[in-house]
């Protein structure tokens, strides 16, 4: 299992697995440079939700140091400017989250410039520890829903590598594999088309002895007809406080299909993940490069100027979810009341 993101202490350097290269190569950047933190982040170097709101934190962090400000107000100046830089990707939320909330820390902070410097690295490195303490509590929320010898069917990657350690559905996977004696399966869903699924969710529960199918998209249809899963739990980029869940395209389809089949269909999230304030249909759904379909491995696979549509990321209604786990606690059939409650709790 991966640290995907870390600080190095004794350096004060960020170091990162390199996402792109998996799973062929195991490779690492390590880097002092925010905008070197934003341009892994925009090119999914790393990604998934809370792993790149760590990304954010620590790069905010790599920030404060490189200001070398006299002043507060010019560090402050130079943390709003490295927030813009860091906030390269619209859709998942804890990204502009995590550059906020380092944002407000440093404005709270008093003391010299190289005190807050110092305040903001330990603010860091507690936003990606409380990441690893969220995601081992939602892993055992789970456990009420997951039951011994389940097959579950995910999406994406939303394992360790999407968060910094541990993952959500991969919290989910391995506490479940681990308190029933590995009984415990996986259909992981290719995700065209950048193909995390195959890439990434395989290659992590293959290192850790987890049973994992590898299918394609289009083949979930099949394999809920045939009985081969027993629920789905697909992770989120954002969840807003009615109960709609934001995730890698091809969830939504995922969840109707669950729908017909009566199969749940669960979202396993950080409360970092829970837009309270965003109306549903402002959440900016991120569209990427048409060539990430034009092309596989290198090569067209259509005509090359084909016209595309290539939105990142989907919304499914509350009303297909049969229930939202966080670290915090469960929310069974989700509504904006129920969802207000678990906030306030
Ligand atoms: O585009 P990506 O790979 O960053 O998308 C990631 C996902 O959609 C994950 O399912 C989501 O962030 C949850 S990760 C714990």
């Amino acid at each position: 299992m991966f640290r995907t993101i870390e600080w190095l202490d004794d350096i004060n350097e960020v170091r990162l697995v390199d996402q792109t290269k998996l799973p062929l190569e195991k490779s690492h950047i390590v880097t002092s440079s925010h905008e070197r933190i934003a341009q892994s982040i925009e090119i999914m170097e790393i990604r998934g939700a809370p792993a790149i709101g760590a990304a954010a934190a620590m790069g905010m962090a790599l920030a404060a140091i490189e200001s070398k400000a006299n002043t507060k107000k010019e560090l402050l100046e130079y943390l709003e400017r490295a927030a813009d830089t860091l906030n390269t990707r619209p859709t998942a939320v804890n990204l502009t989250w995590a550059t906020a909330r380092m944002l407000t820390v440093a404005k709270e902070s008093g003391g010299s410039t190289d005190a807050i410097v110092k305040t903001l690295i330990e603010e860091a490195k507690e936003i990606a520890e409380e990441d690893v303490r969220m995601c081992r509590s939602m892993g055992e929320n789970a456990l009420s829903v997951i039951e011994p010898g389940f097959t579950i069917q995910t999406i994406c990657n939303a394992g360790s590598l999407a968060t910094v350690h541990l993952g959500t559905v991969g919290a989910v996977v391995r506490i479940a594999h681990e308190k029933y004696d590995g009984d415990i399966k996986v259909y992981a869903a290719e995700t065209r088309p950048r193909q995390q699924g195959a890439k990434i969710t395989v290659f992590e529960f293959m290192e850790d002895g987890i049973d994992t199918t590898l299918i394609t998209d289009g083949m979930i249809g099949t394999v809920f007809r045939e009985g081969r899963v027993d629920c789905c739990v697909v992770g989120a980029d954002r969840i807003v406080r009615t109960g709609h869940v934001i995730n890698k395209i091809g969830t939504y389809t995922m969840a109707i299909t669950a729908k017909h089949h009566n199969i749940p269909f669960y979202s396993v999230v950080p409360m970092s993940t829970i837009d309270w304030v965003t109306n549903v249909e402002d959440v900016v759904i991120e569209e990427r490069d048409p060539d990430e379909i034009r092309i596989i491995n290198g090569e067209y696979v259509t005509v090359p100027d084909a016209k595309v549509y290539n939105p990142a990321f989907d919304i499914t209604p509350p009303e297909l979810v049969t229930a939202i786990i966080t670290d915090k606690g469960v929310v069974h059939n989700p509504t904006e009341e129920k969802m207000l409650k678990l906030r306030d709790l």
